[in-house]
């Protein structure tokens, strides 16, 4: 049986004081070895985390990368650089930087490109909006990023990649869809990756639900059918609450 996974997504929050920190007081509160765990600080922070975590299984992750390798990108960091600080993993397609940043599925799919080549796996970010939830695009939206994000990627590349189901309107908004809507987007998520590949990839590929999990619903939502984990944001700042997650999870 596969472990869970559960990430933290610190977003633009903890400096490196902080993230050590936290750091400290997260590995003693971890009693299982069931949940992998794994932790995305902002990039200043990745180098001094990778200090941190030396001696534990917590996974180093970082929030984003550029596509190209080096060059005039004022403001960048390449995937070399997160690698080199210590970054084992990368979020690409989180919804804010398709909302914010305007990234796109071509792009994306670039980035995951750049990432397999160099051997950082990745957390694909895929989810609709409130609007296309609401016209009953939900299946489609989610077999677009899918399909568009991954064009391209070999079926012998998928063990390196996780893919986070986030409804963008429950991200950060305590909105959680019921369980049923998580299990029909995890079920989309699964017959996408077996039309894409084959059914066995369907069945080891990693999904993680992501959007407003805390330490209070974290429970009920690992026990919801296709759930392998989930990708934490603001719950995941408090090393307590997101302790407590990873025990709802084991
Ligand atoms: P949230 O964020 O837990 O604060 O809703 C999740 C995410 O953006 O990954």
């Amino acid at each position: 049986m596969t472990n869970k996974v559960v990430i933290a997504n610190f977003k633009m929050n903890k400096t490196i004081r902080d993230t050590k920190e936290y750091i400290a007081e997260l590995i003693p509160l971890i009693t299982t070895s069931k949940v992998v765990v794994g932790i995305c600080p902002p990039f200043t922070a990745i180098k001094s985390a990778e200090h941190k975590l030396k001696a534990t299984n917590i996974l180093l992750g970082a929030q984003n990368m550029h596509v190209e390798d080096k060059g005039a990108y004022t403001g960048e960091v390449s995937g070399e650089m997160i690698k080199e600080a210590g970054a084992s993993f990368v979020i690409l397609g989180h919804s804010e930087r398709r909302s914010i940043y305007k990234e796109n599925n071509i792009l994306i799919n670039k980035k995951i490109k750049k990432a397999l080549k160099l051997g950082i796996k990745i957390v694909l970010c895929v989810g609709e909006s409130l609007a296309e939830r609401g016209q009953d695009k939900t299946e489609e939206v989610l077999n677009v990023q899918l399909s568009e994000g991954l064009k391209d990627v070999y079926a012998n590349e998928m063990g390196n990649i996780i893919i986070a189901y986030e409804p963008v309107w429950s991200i950060g908004t305590g909105k959680v869809p019921t369980n049923e809507q998580i299990a029909q987007a995890m079920q989309n998520i699964k017959d996408t990756i077996k039309k894409l590949y084959n059914a066995q990839i369907a069945n080891s590929t990693i999904v993680l639900y992501g959007g407003s999990v805390n330490e209070n619903n974290s429970k009920d939502i690992a026990s919801i059918k296709g759930v392998s984990g989930a990708l934490v944001g603001g719950a995941s700042l408090d090393a307590k609450k997101f302790a407590k997650i990873i025990s709802n999870f084991s």
